[in-house]
């Protein structure tokens, strides 16, 4: 059965998309089957890997809301073993579409089951917020992944994330766990980034990656060529970065 993980922290532009668009592609790489999910009404991670948010047939909205199967919404994306349940903007109105639901939590649980098994990693790329999409992110999956922003303090947001995956252990997933947390933007150089880092080792303690993202304009200019940042530039510090990360979540998280 895939392993599924959830990439979330209801803070905005911490590099959830980026993280869970390059660990597929890495993971892909090394010959896994990779499905992710954009779970954003943003779709960044949908354009991300060269996929037309103009031109989908179904999306993510379709299947959580209308009930489309799953085999009908995933595309394959630009990177090698990596397909996409891809996403645009109507998904917006899930959120509150769903609130009236049956079983409103479950909904991606039970809309992906059917392919759960054709697949080694299964990625939910998470919107900036803790609402309906992201509780059922936190509902499907086994493990989940917070990336923090290496220049600036999160901490205090991040309690209202643990408190969130708690209430979800006790009332809906009793499997899941925290796979890792990631410093994403890292300057080595900076005394915030370094104490940034304290801080969450303290917190989280072996939870966090050895690796450690650096800020690296190739990651942020990939994107708007719709690859991966190994199709990108393969030799760009944030590819290699996301190559040692990719090689930590399979030894962990298998
Ligand atoms: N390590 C990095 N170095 C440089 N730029 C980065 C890095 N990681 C992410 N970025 C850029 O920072 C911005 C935010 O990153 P990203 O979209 O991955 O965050 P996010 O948490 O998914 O944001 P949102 O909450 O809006 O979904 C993007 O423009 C991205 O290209
Ligand atoms: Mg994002």
């Amino acid at each position: 059965m895939g392993k599924i993980i959830a990439i979330v922290n209801q803070k905005g532009g911490v590099g959830k998309t980026t993280t869970a668009v390059n660990l597929a592609a890495f993971i892909g790489k090394k010959r896994k089957k990779v499905l992710l999910i954009d779970l954003d009404p943003q779709g960044n991670a949908t354009s991300g890997l060269g996929i037309d948010k103009g031109q989908l047939e179904n999306t993510t909205y379709d299947m959580l809301v209308n009930d489309i199967p799953v085999t009908d919404v995933i595309v394959e994306s630009s990177a090698a073993n990596v397909d996409m349940v891809p996403t645009n903007i109507n998904l917006a109105g899930a959120e509150v579409e769903l609130v009236s639901a049956m079983s409103r939590e479950q909904i991606l649980k039970n809309a992906i089951k059917d392919v759960v098994d054709d697949y080694d990693y299964i990625f939910v790329d998470c919107p900036p917020s803790l609402g309906l999409l992201t509780i059922n992110a936190l509902t499907a999956c086994e493990f989940v992944i917070v990336p923090i922003q290496g220049e600036y303090y999160a901490l205090e947001g991040l309690t209202q994330l643990i408190d969130t995956i708690n209430i979800v252990k006790k009332k809906l997933n009793p499997n899941i766990s925290i796979g890792g947390v990631v410093l994403t933007m890292f300057n080595m150089r900076t005394q915030l980034s370094k104490q940034v880092k304290e801080e969450v080792e303290e917190y989280f303690g072996k939870k966090v990656f050895k690796t450690l993202v650096p800020r690296n304009v190739r990651l942020a200019e990939a994107p708007s060529y719709g690859l991966s940042i190994y199709d990108y530039d393969k030799n760009s510090k944030g590819s290699k970065a996301y190559e040692t990360l990719a090689g930590e979540v399979i030894r962990r998280i298998k």
